[in-house]
């Protein structure tokens, strides 16, 4: 891979309103900046973010979940704006391809196309409708003459609709040349990553517009962005799975995370929401259920099921109010109202209406462990650590907080007494 890749990502994100920085809030499950990263990693192996607000934190971040990614930190203080960003990066190759991290739409396709041909500078540009807050890109017998920030436009400029979507491929020569030459001669006073296009016409250069969609290139800057910008990748994703064979009811009423994956022959009704890292395999998730981080395989969950992190369930039936969280389940059925936590439980297994696993005492969390073929009666609490064998009955309304033999009824109620005609002594007859 002959590019290297310049994120920025130093910026406030004043509009977010958010505590938490901009490039960090999530679509589908995934960062925004992680999708840039995942669509930068396809492309190059010389990836720099630039960072500068709360820039330990989305460092950490980075890190927790990428090698090899170069940091580079912005002096905003001397040098705001995106030229100012660009100022200290070395790249490794002859060509750097620089983008925001605030577009988590952007594909490696959308990338590539500006890659292509030997101009000097390719740049990505959106004919718009209403342009208000680009820059607008001046553009002479098909070649880039500038770019003009909406500030510092004269009136005739503020009509161009060709918009600067802002993600470059350059010439590493023309960045090492001019880049420190910038400077903050504008409206806002800040250092414009746009002004490298003016120096090179100035000297001769091709500048080349890449008309790309702005579905792609779409940068987001406020909540309302955010969830437009969800709405597009989540069509994105359930088109993906819809086309490898996964049924979906309604799917604009489904959600589903960008780490999910699906396997085999899968049915997921409306209202349906999919979370984080989970697997479904030849599985049908019915209405209002809710998966997050679980393996799911041959089996079916709801209407109405909570499957809670670090679940796997394989051939299992999940009727509707039962949760069940950090367990393995195999050949069982659970098929109403119940919690299921901490818990590892074997085929054939039972589980009736109302069954608890009291997994946890205020402090700790333990463990239950359920053989196969046990019967599991209605309104039963399972006081963990405790293991159930194979073969056992438990009955309806029974507390187990002791080990059971293989074989075994297991019995606690005390005995129902009759006061026959009770009711006519303490209310009277009519
Ligand atoms: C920029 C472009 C504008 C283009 C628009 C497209 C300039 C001068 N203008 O404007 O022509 O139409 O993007 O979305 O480049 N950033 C830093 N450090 C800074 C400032 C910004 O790293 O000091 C980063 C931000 O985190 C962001 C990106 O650069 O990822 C773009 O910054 P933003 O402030 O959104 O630029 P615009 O004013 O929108
Ligand atoms: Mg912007």
């Amino acid at each position: 891979m002959s590019i290297s890749v310049v994120i920025l990502a130093a910026g406030q994100g004043t509009r977010m309103k958010s505590s938490t920085p901009k490039v960090l809030h999530e679509i589908s499950g995934k960062s925004m900046l992680f999708h840039a990263i995942d669509a930068a990693q396809k492309i190059s192996d010389d990836i720099t973010i630039v960072l500068y607000h709360q820039a330990e934190r989305i460092q950490k971040e980075i890190e927790a979940h990428y090698n090899g990614v170069h940091f580079h930190m912005q002096d905003a203080v001397q040098f705001p704006g995106t030229g100012g960003a660009m100022k200290g990066v070395s790249v490794k190759h002859t060509k750097a391809l620089i983008l925001n991290g605030d577009m988590p739409l952007v594909t490696m396709q959308a990338l590539e196309s500006l890659m292509q041909g030997d101009a000097d500078i390719n740049m990505s540009v959106i004919k718009m409708d209403d342009p208000s807050g680009y820059g607008r890109v001046v553009i002479i017998e098909g070649n880039v003459h500038e770019i003009v920030e909406e500030k510092d436009c004269i009136p005739a400029q503020k009509e161009i609709q060709t918009v600067n979507a802002g993600v470059y491929c350059v010439k590493k020569e023309l960045l090492d040349s001019y880049i420190p030459a910038l400077n903050n001669d504008n409206a806002q006073a800040e250092y414009y990553l746009t002004d490298i296009v003016k120096m090179a016409v100035d000297e001769g250069k091709t500048v080349h517009p890449v008309i790309v969609k702005e579905e792609e290139f779409k940068g987001v800057n406020s909540k309302l962005d955010l969830a437009h910008a969800e709405e597009i990748m989540q069509r994105r994703i359930k088109t993906k799975w819809m086309k490898a064979g996964v049924s979906m009811r309604l799917p604009e009423t489904i959600y589903i995370d960008s780490k999910a994956t699906f396997e085999g022959e899968c049915i997921l009704e409306n209202g349906v929401s999919i979370q984080g890292i989970s697997h479904i395999i030849a599985s049908h998730i019915k209405t209002n259920s809710v998966i997050e981080d679980s393996h799911i395989q041959n089996s079916h969950v709801g209407p109405m099921g909570r499957i809670r992190p670090d679940t796997k369930l394989i051939d299992t039936h999940i009727g509707n109010f039962v949760e069940v969280k950090k367990s393995t389940l195999t050949g069982v059925k659970a098929g109403h109202l119940a919690y299921i936590g901490d818990a590892s439980i074997d085929e054939g297994t039972n589980i009736g209406a109302g069954m608890i696993t009291c997994n946890y005492d205020g402090k700790n969390k333990y463990q239950t462990v359920i053989g196969k073929n046990v019967f599991i009666g209605s309104d039963t609490q399972i006081v963990a650590p405790v293991t159930i064998a194979d073969d056992v009955i438990i009955a309806a309304g029974t507390t187990v907080n002791k080990d059971v033999a293989k074989g075994s009824l297991v019995i606690s109620r005390t005995e129902m007494k009759t006061v026959k005609n009770f009711f006519y002594k303490f209310f009277g007859t009519k």
